[in-house]
């Protein structure tokens, strides 16, 4: 379809003598494909060429040359490039040929690197429902990155450093009756909820006991101090959470290629502060350590009074270790939006030190996920309305959910239609298919629309199956399965007969399909896993029509019907798993 773009702008700029770039920005798409693929206004020439738009198009049509395959018609002050019958479809197959071939759907990054940090919790407490934004856009970022033929280095920037620690290791001990040998001990039976308990009771416990947060303080420092105790306790807290971090990720499919969390640049702070002073920015405030990075935000705080860094410091350093170690070309930070200003200091700081990497940082913000309250308004998180339940649990309830639907959808079917044999699902089958229609529901949810929008979460309309929603994708996905089952021989392309493959519902889908490889890097260029997500929409919505509008394919599935089906197939299969959804075969 580029390239098909490029034609018919050369043809345009040949004719018009106006400049190729100009002319490319300026072709749009027309609202309705019976117009045509692409539309150049000649409204912009009106004045230098003193004429009429809809005589200019009429000159234009009458003399330039249409590229193969397609002819020029004047509609208005426009020029139109429309497809001979067919043309779009075959388009549409060899585009996906072409990628399936080489297993990317775009090359505009091969031979770039890209960082992506992304869900990064804070350690030693368990997901609750938000966390689940980072995660679905990080993931399918990653994805979608290396569909465009990026080479991904995927972290997990892991909060697995700082006093709630101390906090931990303390409530650890007492609850040994401040018996180190006894909390060594009894470490291997330290579990998630474990931990959490003891994060919970850690503020009610320190209310009476206000001497705790000094001790708390104090077990921090002997955990930096590499103290063998605190040490041995900090490493088993953080390996049973990312124990239990792996478990919800593999649900969603998320991978990171490195667990590396805050500690892990623990022993590069004081090189990093070094540079930082070397660079001639360092400024003594107050007894603090600072980098003033403008007038509109505060300076970046790099080591506090105490002696103590921050997060920022941290942040610094793992920058700098990252862009030596990767050498990424681009660093996305899948951070919410509530820490835009930490990340403008810190990109600041690096870009006044000369660090390489400050250029290709980029915060990739998102919005809240609103829970709806008691009194029916939307508000940030709460336990009550489900957006600060533990993450496993709500994928559980969506899962469970679903099942409850397939279940009784199974049972309505055979009850209007008894004497058709139906697909039954073994309970195994079952769960599978639940999972992935209800967690893949909520990622989808999470995906839709445009990131820096909040986000609602009602699990009523998230796990509709008509909508906006996964269940409707997947569901055109599980039709299109089926009909490949069920129907004829599919085609080989070099054999298709192209030109059977013209109704406007066919070309509809068709030209949806053939559009993937510029969404994607539009996709890509935005950090915008909603184009993506918008995309499969937009092909669900088309292959509903196509498979329902004329009945075309219970009443004539030609072979190139089932090529186009295939084809189709193909495509929503790939953006799914692009978003992080597991596609079903049937449903
Ligand atoms: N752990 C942090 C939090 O939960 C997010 C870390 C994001 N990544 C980063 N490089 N700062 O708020």
């Amino acid at each position: 379809m580029t390239e098909l773009k490029t034609r018919f702008a050369q043809a345009l700029a040949t004719h018009t003598g106006l400049e190729l770039g100009a002319v490319e920005a300026a072709i749009a798409r027309p609202p309705d494909l019976a117009l045509g693929v692409f539309a150049f206004p000649c409204f912009p020439l009106a004045k230098t060429l003193r004429k009429a738009p809809p005589a200019i198009a009429a000159e234009i049509v009458a003399s330039a040359q249409a590229p193969e395959g397609t002819e020029l018609v004047a509609a208005g002050g426009y020029v139109n490039l429309r497809l001979q019958p067919g043309i779009l479809a075959r388009q549409a197959v060899e585009s996906v040929q072409a990628w399936q071939t080489t297993s990317r759907v775009s090359g505009s990054g091969v031979g770039r690197t890209v960082l992506v940090d992304y869900s990064s919790p804070n350690a030693g407490k368990e997901l609750v429902y938000h966390h689940i934004r980072s995660t679905a856009i990080g993931a399918a970022l990653c994805r979608m990155y290396e569909a465009a033929g990026w080479k991904v280095e995927a972290v997990n920037h892991l909060g697995d450093w700082g006093t709630q620690f101390g906090k931990l290791i303390l409530m650890w001990l007492r609850e040994h009756g401040m018996d180190q040998e006894a909390a060594l001990a009894d470490l291997p039976s330290v579990t998630l909820s474990t931990l959490n308990r003891m994060y919970v009771g850690f503020k009610p416990a320190a209310a009476e006991d206000p001497a705790m947060e000094e001790e708390a303080r104090l077990w921090f420092a002997r955990l930096e101090a590499k103290e063998a105790f605190a040490r041995t306790c900090w490493e088993r807290f953080i390996e049973v959470s990312i124990a239990a971090l792996n478990e919800v990720y593999v649900r969603f499919g998320a991978k990171f290629d490195h667990f590396l969390g805050e500690s892990f640049y623990e022993d590069k702070l004081e090189a990093t502060i070094e540079r930082i002073r070397q660079a001639g920015i360092l400024e003594e405030s107050e007894g603090a350590q600072v980098v003033r990075v403008g007038d509109d935000i505060p300076p970046c705080l790099i080591r506090k009074r105490d002696g103590a860094t921050l997060y920022a410091t941290r942040d610094l350093a793992a920058a700098i270790w990252r862009h030596e170690h990767f050498g990424c070309d681009r660093a996305l930070y899948v951070v919410d939006a509530g820490q835009s200003f930490h990340f403008r200091q810190v990109f600041e700081v690096l870009r006044r030190m000369g660090e390489p990497c400050a250029h290709g940082c980029i915060h990739v913000p998102f919005g809240l996920v609103l829970g709806k309250g008691e009194d029916g308004n939307w508000s940030k998180v709460s336990t009550r309305s489900g957006t600060g339940a533990p993450l496993p649990d709500v994928m559980d309830r969506a899962a469970a959910r679903i099942r409850e639907t397939m279940v009784s959808l199974a049972e309505k079917r055979a009850l209007e239609n008894p004497s058709r044999e139906q697909d039954s699902f073994s309970d195994r089958e079952l769960d599978q298919v639940s999972e992935a229609i209800g967690v893949g529901a909520l990622v989808f949810n999470e995906l839709k629309s445009r990131r820096a929008a909040d986000t609602r979460f009602d699990l009523d309309s998230i796990l509709s199956f008509e909508g906006d929603t996964g269940p409707y994708i997947q569901y055109a996905y599980a039709r299109l399965s089926s009909i490949l089952r069920k129907g004829g021989e599919v085609i080989a392309p070099e054999a298709a007969r192209w030109s059977l493959l013209c109704e406007p519902e066919t070309e509809r889908v068709a030209s949806v399909v053939s559009q993937f490889p510029e969404r994607l890097d539009a996709a890509v260029e935005a950090n915008e896993p909603s184009v993506i997500a918008q995309f499969a929409l937009e092909l669900a919505e088309a292959v509903h029509s196509f498979t329902h509008h004329h009945r075309v394919l219970e009443v004539d599935a030609t072979p190139e019907r089932m090529l186009l089906v295939e084809t189709a197939r193909r495509t929503l299969a790939k953006a799914l798993t692009l978003l992080g959804l597991t596609p079903v075969e049937r449903m």
